[in-house]
């Protein structure tokens, strides 16, 4: 599975919050809302502070999904464990500039390995610090909320930074967005620029999460 040309605007759920017991049957619904891509939060408990999932999970979600697989890596290093995630079947890798000193050499074994990959900002991080290799990159996550937990608050300031990503990288390069999207936030950052928006609780925790994918589709349609 390939990351989307560019051109479109993908809605890519985050399981963060679907339910961990039904993780198959969360997916597959999200998948009937015809969405293209699944946002995979791994987390270490040490670059951020909680644990999520790692690739023995992904393994086996890739036996029963076909969509592509942004596996979000917040995790402290991204290098030692990215064979694993590939080996397990994700398709998109994006890690965190704060924690590699020599992102073009992960970029270009991510791109050996077969895969996509991404290049993620925290809030706090100014956009000079991917300006060199954003390029390289086939989409870049800017962090709307602090990484490691879902259901917090979108933060206006830190979304700003997706103006100045899009002119770096043009029209050729998907910016991702993630952390407080919702119906409100949606449209702010889709002016902005980002094509690929990540969205947890605004899906997950409704009882219907198709009709939670349209809303949102339906929040930037101007
Ligand atoms: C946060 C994760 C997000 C998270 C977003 O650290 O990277 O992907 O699931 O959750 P919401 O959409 O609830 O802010
Ligand atoms: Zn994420």
């Amino acid at each position: 599975m390939r990351l989307p040309k560019t051109g479109t605007i993908e809605v890519a759920p985050s399981i963060l919050s679907a339910d961990f017991a039904r993780l198959a049957d969360e997916i597959n619904e999200v998948a009937s809302a015809g969405v293209n891509i699944i946002h995979l939060d791994v987390m270490d408990g040490h670059f951020v502070p909680n644990i999520t999932i790692g690739p023995p999970v992904i393994a086996k979600l890739r036996k029963v999904s076909n969509l592509v697989f942004d596996t979000h890596l917040m995790i402290s290093e991204p290098a030692k464990y990215a064979e694993a995630f590939v080996g397990a079947g994700a398709d998109h890798i994006t890690f965190h500039i704060e924690v590699v000193d020599e992102p073009e050499n992960l970029i270009e074994k991510l791109h050996e390995l077969g895969v996509t990959v991404g290049i993620c900002l925290n809030p706090k991080t100014p956009v000079e610090r991917i300006e060199k290799v954003a390029r390289l990159c086939d989409m870049v996550l800017v962090m709307t909320v602090e990484p490691g937990f879902g259901g917090q608050d979108f933060i206006p300031e830190a979304a700003k930074k997706i103006r100045r990503v899009r002119e770096i990288v043009g029209p050729e390069t998907r910016v991702e967005v993630d952390g407080g999207i919702d119906t409100q936030s949606t449209p702010i950052v889709v002016s902005y620029g980002a094509d690929t928006i990540v969205a947890g609780s605004a899906i997950f925790s409704k009882p219907d999460r198709v009709a939670a994918v349209n809303a949102i589709r339906e929040s930037f349609e101007f």
